[in-house]
């Protein structure tokens, strides 16, 4: 049966298939995600066994199954990509790689493949989307081995040649979106485009090649293209960060041989990325500048390793019958909530200020453990109380104003003591070790730890 494409509409959210444009897609319930593509119809041009005949498929009972091939890891060299990989990239796995524009996808993809090459693997670098000449001065700016090989190919069936030819052992894709069948007559980055692609590319992996593709990302951060994708590959790594600032990090949101609970710390320099091994100097204040009121050390969770980090509020009286809350890296509702606590439980007539807060370095806070070193901040700022550089709060504030443990809370205790901090203020727990020369203070409500912070 000969291959027939039809020209159809496919949701990028769900796949459904429309013979026309659709504002909505009446299965998903999604607005605006409808594309232009083509449906292949007759003998799928990635598929060329024959249907029918069971000869050569495979039926094992599952510990008969060799594990070492699957299990085969490819490590890096930097242990902050790694430990997020839950130990090196698998070999036969497809990875997708993902981050706004500009934020350094193909330096670090070009950092890694350097690695690998010195490692004496056979990395192929297809860059779809830049041509060779800007690829080797990215390489050269890296000092990246000359061992790496690079092409400008991005016809999928020709980049498969290519690695078979060559016997590649790890291949980058740059990128996903840009990289076409030449049987579909859809432009790059559709949904068939992109779908056909990656399956071709996924049984090139099955034959034993580690496979990174580079993916872009929507206005929202999600990868885009269908989200099908996402299901057909093994890892979708995400690397966030702000362009303003140098500091990146690498998260797993998937991770079908590891944990997605790590990440890595990157700083984008003059001469690459580097990894970050203490990510909490970043996110703190110079030494060199004094402390001033409101100003406060807390700690977020990323995956399993606390990040300490300065909080600073402003608390000014308000000419307006209004108050102005303004808050840049803490949620601005989150904010609200510790405010109506402090009003509530501890007395402060809120409504009289204006509250600014910030968290030095960039860093968006989620964590609701920094609801006591915010409430401390705020306290600090409008009492005009200056707390000591080495004091560290941690701890989640309670709509009643008690104090709640947050999880990992030991380690994150332990590692301000070992960062040097020496008087942590916490809520009333059981901690697993003691720490001799250092200050705990324990309470059970915020209003009792303000009272302590200002006796201290
Ligand atoms: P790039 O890896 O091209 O980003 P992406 O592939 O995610 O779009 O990197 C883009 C930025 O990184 C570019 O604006 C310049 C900066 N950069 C450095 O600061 N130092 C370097 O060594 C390199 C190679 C890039
Ligand atoms: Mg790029």
């Amino acid at each position: 049966m000969s291959v027939k494409q039809k020209k159809v509409w496919v949701c990028k959210s769900c796949g459904n298939e429309f013979g026309a444009w659709l504002g909505k897609c009446s299965a998903c319930g999604e607005f605006g995600t409808l594309e232009e593509d083509v449906k292949i119809t007759g003998k799928n041009s990635s598929i060329s066994r024959k249907a029918g005949f069971l000869s050569d498929t495979i039926l094992s009972p599952i510990y008969s199954v060799q594990s070492s091939e699957t299990g085969e890891r490819l490590l890096t060299g930097y242990s902050e990509i790694d430990v997020v990989l839950g130990g090196g990239f698998s070999r036969k796995s497809i990875t997708v790689f993902t981050g706004e524009p500009g934020i350094g996808k193909s330096t670090l993809m070009m950092q890694v493949a350097d690695r690998m090459a010195r490692c004496g693997q056979k990395v192929l670098y297809v860059s779809a989307e830049e041509c060779v000449e800007e690829v080797r001065n990215r390489g050269k700016r890296l000092t990246v081995s000359d061992k790496i090989l690079v092409s400008n190919e991005s016809e999928v069936g020709r980049v498969i040649q290519l690695v078979q030819k060559e016997s590649i052992a790890f291949l980058i894709v740059d990128s996903v979106q840009t990289i076409f069948d030449d049987l579909i007559d859809s432009r790059p980055g559709t949904v068939s485009q992109v779908t056909n692609a990656t399956l071709k590319l996924r049984e090139l992996a099955n034959s034993g090649v580690t496979i990174v593709m580079i993916g872009h990302v929507t206005k929202d951060g999600t990868l885009a293209g269908p989200r099908v994708l996402e299901h057909m590959v093994d890892v979708v790594l995400s690397f966030e960060g702000d362009d303003k600032n140098f500091w990146r990090i690498l998260r797993a949101n998937k991770n079908r041989f590891g944990s997605t609970q790590e990440i890595g710390v990157f700083a984008m320099t003059e001469t690459g990325l580097d990894e970050v091994k203490n990510p909490s100097q970043y996110f703190l204040a110079d030494a060199e500048i004094p402390f001033l009121s409101g100003s406060v050390i807390t700690s977020i969770l990323e995956g399993t390793r606390p990040l300490f980090v300065e909080l600073q509020v402003l608390v000014s009286k308000t000419n307006f019958s209004m108050p102005q809350r303004i808050a840049k890296g803490v949620d601005l509702k989150f904010l609200n909530i510790i405010l109506a606590v402090l009003e509530k439980r501890v007395n402060y007539q809120m409504n009289l200020y204006d509250v600014f807060v910030n968290v030095i370095g960039g860093l968006t806070l989620k964590d609701p453990g920094v609801g006591l070193g915010l409430a401390v901040a705020i306290a600090s700022s409008l009492l005009n109380r200056t707390l000591f550089k080495t004091d560290y709060f941690i701890g989640e504030v309670g709509l009643s104003g008690e104090l709640r443990p947050v999880m990992f809370m030991d380690k994150q205790i332990s590692d301000a003591v070992s960062l040097g901090y020496t008087r942590i203020f916490c809520p009333k727990c059981s901690l697993k070790k003691d720490y001799p020369g250092i200050k705990v203070y324990h309470a059970s409500t915020l209003s009792d730890l303000i009272d302590m912070v200002v006796n201290a």
